[in-house]
């Protein structure tokens, strides 16, 4: 690859702002009032209100058990926090600049910091106490473009712990470096010369071998990037996949043999709207593509056409054989939830049904008979935040855990915590209070035995606002946490997290 196709995609990147003002349409910045006024009705939108502040130190109040002392480690959440800066609100739930919460387990205790993400873009608006760039879904008021993806950069998605570096990760621009003790940023990530700034996904993979996988998608000009980075955190290989019209691509996959990307008809057709959302256009009628590319060769790829759907999080995938491969993801009816519900959160106008169903279901795709058959499990209800145990990855992984969302209630939100066995099919629940908000939870390996790990997460309860972190062992879920503590405020609902062993 040409240095410039680089040079191309980097000055085409969310320009959005470069319109001139008469193209602009109305603005879609967030309105703080209407907010407010929709909090005291639903007082369940808690968790999209925001912080003010740049740095937050809370204190636990324990609530039930205790920290297992054999626990030890820094559990990291990322997740767009400053929603309001002055009197902006932005418009989007993926628009607020992003805050790390770290909570650290040590010796039968745990703590809590957080801190924003130092991006260029952030540290500016909360230095101007107003916003000052377009974001994804936020635009008008005479919004900067930033020059650049990293000019409107929020690093708000989530974090990934590689060669011996804690990354904050957004999907439209480079990944920063964080401390892990104090949280600062130390800096952008940048890979090499040719590839600074360019779009680096929120989900890299881990490979067996220690090697880190990635994609990111450019809009203008449409093309996919495919990253593989050493286990010691050098660039060794891009790859560049041109498109007509780039599918919004959130997550991927790896085989031991094949990295799997899932193209939902969703694609980037407007490239002159409005707002970096509005470029994308949903195609009822166009099937869902799974691009299989061979790690060896990334120019040799199979393209498996299928019903069309939207994802945003696979959980793990598998070789079955030379031409099988498993896999297992929440599968949206399309993808309302960002291009309507998330707008919605921001003015309070959302009456918390999710526009679009989505269902756990595990995957067969054939690349001999370009066929795949899927196994879905709408008992399960509504599910997202997949996440599989990284002692299986690239395995036909036995566990799972997601949460879910039962049907039939008024209850908003979701809370069931669930385990999945796949190899016996046995399921394990446990739910939260009708209050509280689950947000997404990991399994953190406990031993070296198969089975044994942990499930830590957060959750919040709008009730009594205050965010709550729970501890469960993996196989008595059930049983309800052996650790449940209270801290001593609301923070955001955020996004992903990953947990570092000390
Ligand atoms: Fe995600």
């Amino acid at each position: 690859m040409d240095r410039r196709t680089f040079a191309k995609m980097l000055t085409g990147l969310m320009t959005a702002t470069a319109l001139p003002r008469s193209l602009q349409a109305e603005s879609v910045v967030g309105d703080q009032t209407a907010f407010i006024q929709a909090l005291e009705e639903k007082p369940w939108l808690l968790g999209y209100l925001g912080t003010r502040e740049t740095e937050l130190r809370a204190e636990f109040r324990f609530l039930h058990g205790r920290v297992p002392p054999e626990l030890q480690g820094y559990f990291f959440r990322n997740g767009p926090a400053m929603h309001n800066i002055g009197s902006d609100r932005f418009g989007h739930w993926f628009d607020a600049p992003g805050m790390v919460q770290r909570f650290a387990f040590a010796d039968g205790t745990v703590s809590h910091h957080g801190r924003l993400v130092e991006t260029a873009r952030n540290v500016a608006e909360a230095k101007a106490g107003s916003i000052l760039y377009s974001a994804y879904g936020t635009h008008g008021h005479g919004l900067k473009s930033g020059g650049s993806a990293d000019g409107q950069n929020v690093g708000n998605i989530s974090l990934v712990h590689h060669a011996g570096e804690l990354l904050a990760l957004w999907e439209g621009g480079s990944a920063h470096v964080i401390d892990s003790d104090t949280l600062g940023t130390e800096g952008r990530k940048d890979w090499s010369l040719e590839t600074t700034g360019l779009p680096f996904g929120a989900h890299p993979r881990i490979d067996q071998d220690g090697s880190m996988w990635n994609i990111g998608y450019s809009t203008d000009p449409a093309a996919l990037i495919l990253y593989h980075i050493s286990p010691e955190g050098r660039l060794e290989q891009t790859h560049i996949l041109p498109q007509t019209a780039t599918p919004m691509i959130h997550d991927f996959m790896i085989t031991a043999s094949k990295i799997v990307i899932v193209a939902p008809p969703y694609a980037a057709f407007n490239i002159a709207s409005d707002t970096f959302a509005n470029r994308f256009e949903w195609m009822a009628n166009q099937p869902t593509q799974i691009l299989v590319i061979d790690k060896n060769d990334l120019t040799e790829i199979s393209i498996v056409e299928t019903e069309p759907f939207w994802v945003f999080h696979f959980g793990n995938a598998y070789d079955i054989n030379a031409t099988e491969i498993g896999f297992d993801f929440a599968q949206h009816e399309n993808p309302n939830f960002i291009s309507k519900d998330a707008f919605a959160v921001m003015d309070g106008s959302w009456d918390g049904k999710s526009s679009a169903a989505s269902r756990y279901v595990q995957a067969r795709v054939n690349l001999a008979k370009k066929s795949v058959s899927f196994q879905k499990a709408p008992e399960f209800g509504q599910v997202e935040f997949i996440q599989t145990d990284s002692r299986e990855n690239l395995a036909h992984h036995r566990f799972v855990i997601m949460l879910a969302e039962t049907s039939g209630t008024d209850i908003f939100g979701f809370n069931r915590l669930l385990l999945l066995d796949r190899s016996s099919g046995k399921i394990a629940h446990f739910d939260v209070g009708a209050t509280e908000i689950l947000e997404e939870h990991l399994i953190v390996p406990k031993s070296d035995r198969e089975g044994e790990f942990w499930i830590i997460g957060t959750a919040l309860d709008w009730q009594s606002g205050a965010t709550n972190l729970s501890v469960f062992e993996g196989i008595n879920l059930a049983g309800g946490p052996v650790f449940k503590a209270e801290l001593d405020i609301a923070l955001p609902l955020g996004l992903h997290g990953t947990f570092l062993p000390t």
